[in-house]
């Protein structure tokens, strides 16, 4: 049931910090990884997996692209992540070494169990993050990964993306376990960043909510908004704008924001509204000048600009015209926090333009034929 909240959105937005950490109980012992789910595949084949391909639809589509950052840091395996419509009609190269993680909140999206099947066929070892106990995706699978995000009602998807990127994080550092690839002070080190993470969540609801439910409201005229991201962050661009078409009916595209001056740039003109995925000031790549830097090149042509940035990071203040703070936190945790403004303000939005936040038209919550 709702309880008090407006919409079932809104419920499961305020679990999003239970939903990480309901997904990392009992699966961290002595400060590190240990996943008894991946038994059936065997850490003497994780150890010689040599490729991974992440297959899903969706919003889980974007939770694989995070994946793909922090398992190819921490196991050094390549990761592709490919939409399983696409994966399944080819002939992908897979050979026994390589490992398939299929995610999917329902577990019954009937394209994402044919690309499990077709992996399953070529002889992949097939791995399923799931939310939902039992489904067809992970019987049909080697292993599974349940994610605890608890039941998700509403149609476009929220705490199950967060708890989803939670168990890739954890597959990943298994993973490094396993290959050694990481030491344990450096699992441990990991660990405690994501123990963390539900906090600074919480403390992302508390902060911006208001903030953002006021934006919402002199937006509902808006036609379209862009969202740029890099690095991380660009999975949380693509989820932000993916999380306003299907709410709010508003176009919006996500770029990544090095890709801005190759094409993009061009559809900027004066009253744009372009939302700003900021990396942190301590970005280990030295990325945060760069996006500020585009965020000055969007300005000076009139665009409107919301940043998503590290609190106390004043370098953003002067160009942006709002800033939504978010907590401090290593570079490939920064993700868990920022897409929490893009959720609230999918929802906000839809609902101040009086629209169905639960049940978007012409969506379903689990799309059962091809
Ligand atoms: C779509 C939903 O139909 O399916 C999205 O509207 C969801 O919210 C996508 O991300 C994938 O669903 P699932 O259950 O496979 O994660």
């Amino acid at each position: 049931e709702k309880g008090g909240w407006s919409s079932f959105m809104a419920k499961e937005i305020s679990e999003e910090p239970e939903a990480v950490a309901n997904t990392i109980l009992g699966r961290v012992h002595d400060g590190l990884v240990s996943l008894k789910e991946l038994e059936p595949i065997g850490d003497e084949a994780l150890a010689g997996i040599d490729r991974i391909v992440i297959v899903a639809c969706g919003t889980a589509a974007y939770a694989g692209m995070l994946g793909k950052y922090a398992i190819e840091e921490w196991s050094r395996i390549p990761v592709d992540v490919e939409l399983s419509h696409e994966f399944r009609y080819r002939n992908p190269i897979i050979t026994d070494r390589t490992l398939v993680i299929s995610i999917s909140q329902s577990g019954e999206t009937m394209d994402t169990l044919m690309a499990v099947q077709h992996a399953t066929k070529a002889g992949a070892r097939v791995l399923s993050i799931c939310n939902t106990q039992g489904a067809t995706i992970p019987r049909e699978s080697q292993a599974v990964v349940y994610t605890h995000a608890g039941p998700e009602v509403a149609v476009a998807s929220t705490k199950a993306f967060l708890a989803q990127v939670t168990a890739l994080y954890l597959v990943g550092l298994h993973l490094g376990k396993v290959r050694g690839t990481q030491t344990d002070e450096q699992i441990r080190e990991n660990v405690i960043e994501l123990q963390a993470v539900p906090e600074k969540i919480a403390e992302v609801l508390s902060v911006s909510q208001a903030e953002i439910g006021q934006l919402a409201r002199w937006m509902t005229d808006t036609q379209s908004v862009l969202f740029l991201g890099r690095n991380v962050g660009y999975p949380v661009a693509l989820e932000g704008a993916l999380k306003l078409k299907e709410l709010a009916y508003i176009h919006a595209e996500g770029f990544a924001a090095g890709e801005l001056k190759h094409g993009p740039i061009a559809l900027i003109e004066p009253g744009q509204v372009v939302i700003v995925v900021v990396p942190s000031p301590r970005d280990p790549h030295s990325l945060h000048p760069k996006v500020v830097s585009n965020i000055q090149e969007i300005r000076a042509r009139g665009a409107r600009v919301i940043a998503i940035a590290e609190k106390g990071d004043a370098a953003v203040l002067p160009f942006a015209d709002e800033v939504i703070p978010i907590p401090l936190a290593g570079s490939l945790f920064e993700p868990f926090l920022a897409v929490v403004p893009m959720h609230i303000f999918g929802m906000e939005l839809a609902a101040a333009k009086g629209l169905d936040v639960d049940q978007p038209r012409n969506l379903a919550k689990s799309v059962t034929v091809e």
